[in-house]
């Protein structure tokens, strides 16, 4: 049976890729996308959320949320994402988004869900997951699991510090870390083994054909190169968040005491991650060490197969 998962992004580009990966695959049954401002400002995002959705030919039901963090101010990623947020890759409007407000309708698929669980990935800042969370504690209950691409152990890509998503919402990030639940970190250091190479987006785009790989690959081919990775490609966070969930096997990990910094100074939004057990806590995630990246773009391949 495929597993329910909910995916609350910032499309973003390499949102729109881990959107491809599991709305191709049919192991997981999207029942959700949950929208907040990120990457760039949520008009734009849900834009792209609903084209992402709308080109997939799925009926998943798009929903607006957070426009900005619970605390501070709101501060975009234009600069990688480009103003549209998928990198000036223009696509067919999407369907309409459904009505209400994220953290409403997040609660409402975990009561949907019962006891069998939802899976909630979260890709973007965690301020949607934080209020649905923090408002209806009961449904915890009915929360499979937590993946979150956040984070890094060694050094930031917004700050020297921190990692944008966590930056983004510190406060929420700690409500979500908090939960009690079991949440699985894709940091950094993980992404950057998913790297899209020109060679590899030219595999892709070799592999077939249809709209979805078309987007996908003019979004990839449009993604600046990562200075931090010595300009090699761009490394492809989201999706690994999703690659997680369909191939276990292929990453190593290790359970980790992981804290926010919600403080005010140089290290907002840092996830300090104890990987040697140095502080004697409680394990209270599990982090994700290594991927093959082989097995990740061969899943993006077959999920772009799957898709018109
Ligand atoms: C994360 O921040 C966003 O820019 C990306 O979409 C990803 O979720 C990487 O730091
Ligand atoms: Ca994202």
């Amino acid at each position: 049976m495929a597993r329910q998962i909910l995916i609350d992004c910032d499309p973003g580009t390499d949102d729109a890729i881990a959107l491809f990966m599991a709305l191709g695959d049919p192991r997981l049954d999207v029942r959700l996308v949950t929208v907040a401002g990120g990457n760039v400002g949520l008009a734009h995002t849900l834009r792209n959320a609903r084209a992402l959705v709308g080109l997939s030919g799925k009926a998943v039901p798009v929903v607006a949320g957070a426009e900005r963090p619970l605390m501070g101010s709101f501060q975009d990623a234009a600069h990688v994402h480009g103003e549209d947020g998928l990198g000036g890759v223009r696509l067919p409007e999407g369907p309409a988004a459904a009505a209400g407000i994220a953290a409403d309708a997040i609660r409402e698929a975990l009561r949907a869900a019962g006891p069998a669980g939802l899976t909630l990935v979260g890709i973007g800042p965690a301020t949607n997951l934080a209020l649905a969370l923090a408002t209806e504690p009961g449904l915890l209950a009915n929360v499979a699991e937590i993946v979150l691409m956040t984070g890094a152990w060694a050094e930031g890509n917004v700050t020297p510090a921190a990692e944008f998503n966590a930056w983004s919402d510190p406060e929420a990030l700690a409500v979500v870390l908090g939960c009690g639940r079991p949440v699985t970190l894709v940091t950094l250091e993980l992404s950057a083994q998913a790297l899209a190479t020109p060679a590899r987006i030219e595999a892709l785009s070799r592999g077939g054909s249809g709209a979805c790989r078309e987007a996908a690959c003019g979004i990839l081919a449009a993604t600046p190169p990562s200075r931090r990775l010595g300009g090699a490609g761009s490394p492809q966070h989201d999706s690994c968040a999703i690659a997680w969930l369909l191939a276990p096997e292929a990453f190593t990990r290790r359970e980790v005491f992981v804290e926010v910094d919600c403080g005010t100074g140089p290290g907002r939004g840092q996830t300090v991650v104890d990987r040697w057990e140095r502080l004697g806590r409680k394990a209270n995630a599990t982090l994700l060490d290594t991927l093959d990246a082989e097995v990740f773009f061969a899943l993006l391949d077959r999920s772009l197969s799957r898709l018109p």
